[in-house]
């Protein structure tokens, strides 16, 4: 059995994260950090001040991160010290975070971090790809939509959109919204909704003259990603250290971390 940890463990995807590792054969779901005590499932689920002393006991081969920009590199780092692999699905880290991140786990630990665990946006992410790389000279427009709780805009994803653009359509600057007199240049339009319980969509339109290809994924339920997250977890217990991409855990060429 792979020992499990989950920080964030009493949010919604740390618990949908419990849930599954607990309903799983193979996994076995040893605790989890949150701000506050609780139980998750009857597992305990302890304070984040106490991450260092909680992972001394329970001994999780692999931590699952699914918290806040803020939270993530500190659990990153206790993980580390304590030599369990790592899933990272926080988004909205900022370069230093990110550098942080990279900091503590290059060369200690192996780590699969991605702002979308979902099979689906996996493959969604390729297939903009290669329209990007056909369409290049189509306006480009990237529209995504998540429940009102939602912290970080634009969404992990769209970020991870926008990368791929960049890298296969060439540079453009981001518009994020336009409003009052605005002339379409060569830029990308990013446009983001907030509402409601959306669990997550993402839409990257082309558009040229008389004719729109418009590559869209919908999220209907939270445990795609939990599915993702625990297909990490079982690829990346044994790995050598370093950070990977869920195109490494799906074998797909060309998504990056
Ligand atoms: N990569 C993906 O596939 C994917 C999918 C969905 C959400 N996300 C991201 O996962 C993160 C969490 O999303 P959510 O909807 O579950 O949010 P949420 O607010 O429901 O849950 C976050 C949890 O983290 C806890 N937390 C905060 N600081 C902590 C700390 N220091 N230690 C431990 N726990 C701490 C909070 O108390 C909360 O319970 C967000 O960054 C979100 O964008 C990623």
């Amino acid at each position: 059995m792979i020992k499990v940890a989950v920080c964030g463990a009493l949010g919604r995807m740390g618990s949908t994260v419990g849930r599954m590792v607990n309903e799983s054969s193979d996994l076995e779901l040893v605790g989890g950090i949150d701000v506050g005590a609780g139980s998750l499932f009857g597992i305990e689920v302890a304070e984040s001040g106490r991450i260092d002393e909680f992972f001394g006991k329970v001994k999780p081969d692999v931590v699952i991160d699914f918290t806040t920009a803020s939270a993530a590199v500190a659990n990153a780092k206790a993980a580390a010290a304590h030599k369990a692999a790592l899933v990272v699905g926080t988004t909205g880290l900022s370069a230093d975070q990110r550098a942080g991140m990279e900091r503590v786990i290059v060369g200690n630990v192996p780590a699969v971090i991605s702002s979308n665990f979902s099979i689906g946006v996996n493959i969604f992410w390729e297939l903009v790809r290669q329209a990007a790389r056909m369409l290049s000279e189509y306006d480009i427009e990237v529209i995504e939509a998540h429940h009102r709780y939602k912290k970080d805009a634009p969404s992990g994803t769209a970020k991870t959109i926008l990368q791929i653009l960049d890298e296969e359509a060439g540079e453009r600057e981001k518009m994020f919204g336009r409003e009052g007199m605005t002339e379409r240049g060569r830029e990308i339009g990013v446009h983001v909704i907030r509402g409601g319980d959306i669990v997550g969509d993402h839409a990257v339109l082309f558009s040229g003259n008389f004719e729109t290809i418009k590559l869209s994924h919908r999220a209907y339920d939270r445990s795609v990603f939990a599915q993702g997250a625990l297909k990490a977890a079982r690829w990346v217990v044994g790995k050598s250290p370093g950070i990977y991409g869920m195109g490494d855990v799906l074998e797909l060429e060309s998504v990056r971390p």
